[in-house]
């Protein structure tokens, strides 16, 4: 919305009546043409909790995906696809609590092509104010041969059936033809046909490998929206993987083609280099009006907001040069670039922080710093926490600010990533205490508290890192491996706190979850990451603390 530019007393002090009736003109004239636009707008479709979670480590616990999904709703997203109820009690539960629990956006949940799949996505996004199901299948030669041993027709036929099974679920459809980029395009065209006869109303043409261009792609959307009858009864759609680093550029071509429905995920997580970043296509729709004359219905103050979230629940990091929400995004180290933002900050900087959700202003923080400075200070960095969480959180930075002289945003961030990760773990680390050193073996003792429940128990290993991981085996059987375990300093100097990240997958499900914890004892946050990683694993299964032994 505008900012208004009237005083309290009604009037601008240094507009006239005309000026502001002028200005207010431009303003709803620049929003009438935009509107004017043949379909200007574009649909904003969120794939952080499908495809976002698809990727190896990023699995979220139920609570976190509800969480997720309500902020992207509060954000404007118009399209939640919100899991793949048929791949798992626990996906087809949280699309369900979803479905439940949004009003605003529409929530989908992913299928493929066989019946009882399709039935199940429409089980769970039933209870949605605006449900939708999205059925798809391969229509590549590749994918039909190897992956599908099907004949093309056969494919046709599967496509005809997915569809309207889907529709006597909802009339919200969307079909996507899985490595459509790698697809013949005749054959492609009668594939899309198919599907918008069958009652498809989305039509989404994946790049799932992440090998097009954005010639090639704006090329492939014209050519189907021109060559198929009935294109303009469907909205078409882009869903673009990132193994060429292209992602993002092949999901703006695919606009210029006719596509209205952009498919991303924060961060731009999932599967291998990832989707294209959502923060990234809104930021450039909306700093490049000149080039991309389109419009997204995203408050994107609310983007920085949104990467800390995800990032926090997936315990995936944002890496520093990420653009829109990575660390240094809006960072000016150079002389000359600093000596032209005092000047005039247009000289290096084409959005500016504000516009997405960061603030410039920095409080320094310390260990007189009170209750209401830290909550000042978090809403500069993006986080906005409940009663509760702001609570906890506040405890644990007092505690740090006792032993560390300089508490820095870096060290902040970590301590609330952390609080919000595991917010809803029944299991966490009372106590450690490990002896290390030359002269082995080294040991550690340690009490977990599981609901109330203090257990203890005394371990050696090779090492006191090995010492603890032992004593939690002891303390929680269980049989996931240990895939990576990374240590860096958060901030510098010796004093800093080390951030250990841990990734266990689980041998029966195949699942890995990422888990990150913070503290200036290494080995205390080792232990903490280890068991933050099982939590996320309990969730998934249910077993962890039904397995725990006293
Ligand atoms: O990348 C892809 O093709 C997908 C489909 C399931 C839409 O994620
Ligand atoms: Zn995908």
């Amino acid at each position: 919305m505008p900012k208004s530019t009237t005083s309290k007393g009604g009037k601008s002090p240094t507009a006239t009546d005309a000026e502001m009736a002028k200005k207010a003109a431009d303003v709803a004239a620049t929003r009438d043409a935009a509107k004017r636009i043949t379909g200007a707008s574009v649909v904003i479709f969120d794939t952080t909790l499908r495809d976002g979670e698809q990727c190896p480590g990023a699995t979220m616990t139920f609570e976190e995906k509800l969480e997720v999904a309500d902020f992207l709703e509060e954000m404007g997203v118009d399209i939640i696809e919100a899991g793949f109820p048929i791949a798992s009690d626990g996906d087809f539960e949280a699309v369900t609590a979803i479905a439940k629990r949004l009003k605003k956006s529409v929530v989908c949940g992913l299928s493929r092509a066989g019946m009882k799949d399709i039935d199940r996505a429409g089980e769970a996004v039933k209870h949605a104010a605006r449900p939708r199901i999205h059925t798809f299948i391969s229509t590549s030669s590749i994918h039909i041969k190897h992956k599908l041993m099907k004949t093309e027709d056969e494919v046709l036929g599967m496509i005809a059936d997915q569809c309207a099974r889907a529709r006597n679920w909802c009339d919200d459809v969307e079909w996507s033809a899985e490595d459509a980029t790698r697809t013949d395009i005749e054959y492609l065209i009668r594939c899309v046909d198919t599907a918008i006869k069958a009652g498809a109303t989305t039509i989404n043409l994946p790049d799932t490998v992440g090998y097009t261009t954005p010639e090639e792609y704006e090329h492939m959307f014209r050519t189907i929206r021109e060559q198929v009858a009935n294109s303009d009864k469907a909205v078409f759609s882009v869903h673009c993987h990132n193994d060429l680093g292209m992602a993002v550029a092949n999901s703006l071509a695919g606009l210029r083609g006719g596509a209205r429905q952009i498919e991303c995920t924060i961060n731009g997580i999932g599967e291998r280099a990832g989707n294209a970043a959502l923060e990234e296509v809104v930021m450039a729709i909306k700093t490049r009006p000149d080039v991309l004359p389109y419009v997204t219905g995203i408050k994107h103050e609310m983007l920085n907001r949104a990467s800390k979230l995800v990032s926090a629940a997936t315990s995936f990091p944002v890496q520093y040069n990420k653009a829109i929400v990575g660390r240094n995004a809006f960072a000016h180290e150079s002389g000359i670039h600093q000596d032209g933002m005092i000047k005039n900050a247009t000289t290096y900087e084409i959005m500016t922080p504000e516009s997405v959700g960061v603030s410039k202003t920095s409080l320094v923080m310390g260990k007189h710093s009170g209750r209401n400075a830290f909550r000042a200070k978090l809403k500069d960095m993006g986080y906005e926490l409940g009663d509760n969480q702001l609570e906890d959180a506040f405890t644990r930075f007092k505690a740090l600010a006792d032993r560390k002289k300089h508490v820095y945003d870096e060290d902040i961030e970590a301590l609330v990533d952390e609080n919000i990760a595991n917010a809803h773990d029944r299991t966490k680390v009372v106590a450690l205490t490990v002896i290390a050193g030359t002269m082995g073996p080294q040991s550690a003792t340690l009490t977990l508290d599981t609901d109330g429940t203090h257990t203890t128990t005394q371990s050696i290993g090779n090492g006191p890192v090995d010492a603890i991981f032992n004593a939690i085996h002891k303390l929680v059987p269980h049989e996931a491996k240990l895939d990576l375990y990374q240590v860096h300093a958060v901030t510098e100097g010796t004093d800093a706190q080390a951030e250990v990240s841990v990734r266990l997958t689980d041998p029966v499900e195949g699942k890995s979850v990422t888990a990150k914890a913070a503290d200036p004892d290494t080995l205390v946050a080792s232990a903490k990451a280890y068991i933050m990683a099982l939590n996320k694993l309990q969730s998934k299964r249910g077993r962890l603390h039904s397995q725990a032994v006293g």
